[in-house]
């Protein structure tokens, strides 16, 4: 809150015409400081390079320079020692700063602010930010696909229940499933490189929208900051939020694959499917029901895709609309990407160690996954075959036996071959060598496929590459 006499004086900044300082409410609604005090480190570097630059084209003196980056150091120091006092009357991480330079450099800090506006400087602060940040998130989906593919490798044989409409429908190996979300995620992770790739451009330099009379070297900048060019467009680079768009696009699309192996994992762990049995670590157990393990942690990560869709949904909703170029309404973008990026990281985190933990009880997937006539596509495909019928008829023969199976609550394999003649006296004996699912599991090795010879490719396909 401000003090009567901060409400006196206007503000130190942009004062220059204006009569008396904000309203408390227009302070509220005004400040970012609260959240975008996050981007202090991403405010220094950028201040530091273009400082550098001034000095090199001659717009400002060595000298101030130095002083300029020595008092620049000194706030990251205090900043980072916890020793910096943020200030809501200041507005934003940008005059914070700029301010305490003057405290502790004088006069020298007003010629920090040459050939630049806050428009630029937010625009490059969080871009520097949100590619930081793709920098961690696609560490954290390298530790996850990597979790997979040694599950994928351990289970390469394990036999399991495929599922569609989360009915059984053939049996499939638990590390072919693994390496379905290895796919997901490595997808994901080819995104986010797209995404650094595409938002590697300088912004410094576009200033409040027009460019600046001053003779800068934006080349100069965006090398210092690590950019591949500087933008081409002054206008767009002040308006364009896209970067962080793509972040959260992008995020929302991997937290909806974290969302799907969440709920199986809810699923798998179950009494009933028993499928794996979750850490202690990552489960929580009920404080009246003592027989519960509960998977909270998985819970947790499917919620959490609800607040990153949303910050996605939010930012596209601040952004339609908007007038070129800078609009204040832009401020409200970095709260968004900053509760997606934390909620991201936790879920890929938590889903990392959940898989890395989980006990696979390849007994409870075996007995499931010969259930349920899970071989009856290996029974029609054998008639195709060995007594050429063809597929449609071949599926109609399988069905009645389906039927007769039912009928008497056993699986296909125990039916007689008998009865199996009776349905079509073209069935030998040869049809008991598919009706297993180590054999119809085997048997698919089309590329891509589930038999674990097929399986063991991609892993070495997928750990060359990673
Ligand atoms: N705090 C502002 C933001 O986050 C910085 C840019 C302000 N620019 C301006 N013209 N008022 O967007």
């Amino acid at each position: 809150m401000s003090t009567d006499k901060d409400k006196q004086a206007s503000n130190q900044m942009w004062g220059g015409r204006f009569g008396s300082g904000p309203d408390a409410i227009m302070e509220e609604i005004n400040a970012s400081i609260d959240f975008d005090r996050k981007l202090y480190a991403q405010d220094i570097r950028g201040s530091l390079a273009h400082a550098a630059m001034l000095a090199k084209t001659g717009i400002i003196t060595a000298e101030d320079c130095d002083k300029i980056s020595h008092g620049l150091n000194t706030i990251l120091s205090e900043i980072e020692d916890g020793k910096f006092v943020f200030s809501r009357r200041l507005e934003d991480i940008h005059m914070n700063i700029e301010s305490r330079l003057a405290d502790l450099i004088g006069p020298a800090a007003g010629r920090l602010h040459t050939a630049r506006s806050r428009n630029d400087q937010v625009a490059l602060d969080f871009r520097l930010w949100v590619k930081e940040e793709l920098g961690r998130t696609e560490a954290s989906l390298t530790r996850l696909i990597s979790a997979f593919l040694d599950k994928a490798e351990e289970h390469a044989d394990t036999v399991m229940p495929g599922f569609t409409h989360l009915q059984s429908a053939q049996p499939v190996t638990f590390g072919h499933h693994c390496m379905a979300y290895v796919e997901m995620f490595g997808r994901d992770r080819e995104r986010v490189r797209h995404a650094i790739e595409h938002m590697d451009e300088s912004p410094i330099g576009a200033a409040a929208l027009a460019g600046t009379g001053f003779p800068i070297d934006r080349a100069m900048t965006a090398a210092a900051l690590g950019f591949r060019e500087p933008t081409r467009n002054s206008i767009d680079t002040v308006s364009d939020r896209d970067f962080a768009l793509e972040f959260l696009s992008l995020s929302a699309i991997c937290a909806m694959h974290l969302s799907r192996l969440a709920e199986e994992i809810v699923i798998w762990s179950t009494p009933q499917f028993g499928f794996v049995r979750l850490s202690d670590a990552f489960s929580t157990g009920s404080s009246i029901m003592p027989q519960k393990k509960n998977p909270d942690a998985a819970e947790l990560v499917r919620a959490k895709t609800g607040r990153i869709n949303g910050s996605l949904i939010a930012l596209l909703t601040i952004m339609k609309g908007l007038p070129l170029a800078y609009s204040k309404d832009m401020q409200e973008d970095k709260e968004q990407v900053f509760d997606a990026a934390e909620s991201l990281e936790l879920s890929l985190a938590a889903m990392t160690g959940m898989v890395r933990d989980m006990e696979i009880r390849a007994d409870r997937m075996r007995a499931a996954a010969g259930s349920g006539f899970s071989t009856a596509t290996d029974l029609a495909d054998w008639l195709v075959r060995e007594a050429g019928l063809p597929f449609r008829e071949a599926h109609h023969v399988t069905g009645r036996a389906v039927a007769m199976a039912e009928e008497r609550g056993c699986e296909l394999a125990e039916l007689p071959l008998a009865d199996l003649q009776s349905i079509n006296p073209a069935i030998t004996e040869g049809i008991y060598d598919v009706l297993t699912v180590d054999a119809s599991v085997a048997s698919r090795q089309s590329y891509g496929g589930t038999a674990p010879a097929q399986v063991r490719s991609q892993i070495a396909r997928w750990r060359a590459w990673t």
